[in-house]
């Protein structure tokens, strides 16, 4: 007769999913023919990611849950249908970006993430970096392979975070923003932002990496000083420290929701909603690209992802890129 190993990661949703989530050990024992030797090595590593567990000859009972970024724990309640399905979770990385590029060159497949509790090399925008102090954030990519063009590819920035605004909302009272294209406020401070990066030939998109960096847990003092002013953390706003793992969860089903939208059309379908929360909708606006720097008015967002500006002589532009800033009245 043949039996199947039990591994720590199915004793663990065994006891989730067990009444009172408390399991009895001497049939566990049989159903899988293991040693008690055996069952207390798998206790050893699910206690090892964090899990508390009342352990005796009789019973297994689940006291507690870590809010850490591992499989385990980011796959159990997990309901989104693609995004997050295949996952690789890490304790350290110097990009997830990198990883989740790499895994897409060869071959891994749509919806893929990568997450890790630190990165030593996060990437921002811009060729800037990105702060990943250790079980803090949330440092996340996600492998996209739709089939529209290129060319369709920079809304998906924007489409990110509104996914990002419409779960934040439901974790904070902080007045959540969108700052085009893509970072998202919460009372007026940056909480996360996004790094898109795409890989098309021949007109042909291979993939796209969906980078998101989320300030979740950081205090003030886990910002350097060039951070404290412009960067906070949900942590930060709402003062008590967040699962982590209920966020990302919330994130990645928002996320699949616009996403399945957008490959339908290869653009933007929700823009009221983005209208609704962007931070420069209505603003005089300062437009940087390299050295240039040009004013006028932002006026709209449209399908494409583009923010619309109105010029000094009257003329409309949709802006595809650059870093926007709201121009401060001193008058008023
Ligand atoms: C920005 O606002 O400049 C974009 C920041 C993007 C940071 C995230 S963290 C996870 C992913 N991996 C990276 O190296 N960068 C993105």
């Amino acid at each position: 007769m043949t039996t199947t190993r039990l591994t720590a990661d199915q004793l663990l949703t065994t006891v989730r999913r067990a009444k009172n989530k408390t399991l009895a050990v001497p049939p566990l024992l049989k159903k899988y023919a293991l040693e008690k030797s055996e069952l207390d090595a798998i206790i050893k590593t699910i206690r090892s990611w964090g899990y508390k567990l009342r352990y005796t000859s009789k019973l297994i009972k689940l006291l507690s849950t870590p809010d850490a970024l591992i499989d385990t724990e980011i796959r159990y309640g997990l309901k989104s249908r693609l995004i997050g399905q295949k996952l690789h979770s890490y304790q350290t990385v110097k990009s997830t970006n990198t990883i989740a590029a790499n895994l897409a060159e060869q071959g891994e497949a749509e919806g893929t993430i990568v997450t890790s509790e630190q990165q030593t090399k996060g990437k921002g925008r811009l060729g800037r970096s990105w702060e990943s102090p250790p079980q803090t954030g949330i440092y996340l990519s996600i492998i996209l392979r739709p089939t529209f063009k290129p060319e369709q590819a920079p809304g998906i920035a924007i489409m990110t975070a509104l996914a990002l605004a419409e779960t934040a909302v439901k974790f904070t009272d902080g007045r959540v923003q969108i700052k085009w294209p893509n970072d998202l406020l919460i009372e007026k401070k940056k909480a996360a932002g996004i790094l898109t990066e795409l890989h098309a030939d021949n007109n042909k998109i291979n993939y796209i990496i969906v980078g998101v960096g989320i300030n979740v847990n950081q205090t003030a003092s886990d910002f350097p000083d060039s951070l404290k002013k412009n960067a906070t953390s949900f942590r930060r706003i709402n003062k008590r420290k967040l699962n982590r793992v209920e966020l990302l969860q919330a994130f990645l089903c928002q996320f699949e929701k616009l996403y399945f939208k957008y490959k339908k059309t290869g653009q933007l379908s929700s823009l009221s909603k983005i209208r609704s929360y962007s931070s420069l909708i209505g603003k005089p606006v300062e437009l940087q690209n390299g050295n240039i720097k040009i004013n006028g008015i932002a006026k709209d967002i449209d399908p494409t992802g583009a923010l619309i500006v109105q010029f000094p002589d009257g003329t409309m532009q949709p802006i595809r890129s650059g870093e926007v800033t709201v121009v401060k009245n001193n008058n008023k």
